[in-house]
């Protein structure tokens, strides 16, 4: 028996978590499993939902089972939708987590450097919500959290399409979560400023020191910052709070 003593339990919910196989995602997947949720994990390739949900399986039995599935893909996800029911016999928690980069300036960003990040980011988040709110809506203390990003708040040059993209998922998260608060259901969104992962492990040192420079509590976050956030918007502590983009960005902004 896994110990939850002082920990949130999510013992009988079910989690579906896009972009699991690594970063923000894999650290979300891990620590719903670790309070007893059963866990979906969603991503691009087989190989790193597989290993999130191998990882979670050796500490936890039969607790995660992985899904090599693309967001943008309206007709997979909506059949993604079916397979995770029929698996798990219903949906509690849905972390809208899979997002990429594409970055570029105006002048040099082509159509399809947009459409891949639109579509991931923005029109992935449409698909698994329309895929999986039928149970969301049945389960007692349904709950919907989108990862954003501080740039859908600030913009930043060089990431118009992320941006775009964020600010709309932005939107997209006060609609739904307007729609689907007469059922009890919260939806939120996280806007997290420099954490780092593989996506800010790309990023040129200079831009990195120049980042960090303006972060009020002067370092990247980490995985589990993000990770802390979601855990307590899914569980019960947080059913008073819909509709709400909260960042965790060290300080980056402040309103
Ligand atoms: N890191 C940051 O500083 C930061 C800041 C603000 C917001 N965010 C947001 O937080 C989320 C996670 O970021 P991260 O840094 O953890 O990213 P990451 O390390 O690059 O991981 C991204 C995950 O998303 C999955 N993914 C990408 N495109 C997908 C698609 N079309 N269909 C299904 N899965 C897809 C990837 O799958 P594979 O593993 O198969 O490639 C991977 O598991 C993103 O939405 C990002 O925009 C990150």
């Amino acid at each position: 028996m896994r110990s939850l003593r002082g920990m949130q339990s999510f013992e009988g919910k079910v989690a579906v978590v896009t972009g699991g196989g690594r970063g923000i995602g894999g650290s979300i997947a891990k620590a719903l499993a670790a309070r007893g949720a059963k866990v979906a994990v969603v991503s691009r390739s087989a190989s790193s939902c597989g290993a999130t949900a191998e990882a979670i399986n050796a500490e936890f039995p039969e607790m995660a089972k992985a899904y090599a599935v693309d967001v943008a893909d309206h007709e997979a996800v909506a059949a993604l939708g079916k397979q995770i029911v029929s698996d798990f016999g219903t949906v509690d928690i849905l972390v809208n987590n899979a997002g990429v980069t594409r970055d570029g300036l105006l002048m040099r960003m082509k159509e399809e450097d947009w459409m891949t990040v639109l579509d991931t980011n923005l029109k992935g988040a449409f698909n698994t919500v329309k895929a999986f709110m039928r149970p969301i809506m049945k389960s007692d203390g349904g709950r919907i959290i989108n990862i954003a990003s501080v740039i859908g708040l600030m913009g930043n040059a060089g990431q118009a399409n992320y941006a775009a993209s964020k600010a709309g998922l932005i939107g997209f998260s006060k609609s739904v979560a307007r729609e689907l608060a007469g059922r009890a259901v919260t939806c939120n969104a996280i806007a997290p400023g420099f954490i780092a992962t593989d996506m800010t492990d790309a990023l040129p040192e200079n831009v990195k020191s120049e980042i960090q420079a303006k972060i009020p509590l002067g370092s990247f976050g980490s995985v589990e910052d993000v990770t802390n956030l979601v855990v307590f918007l899914a569980g019960p502590g947080a059913r008073y709070i819909t509709g709400q983009v909260i960042a965790v960005d060290g300080g980056m902004t402040m309103h």
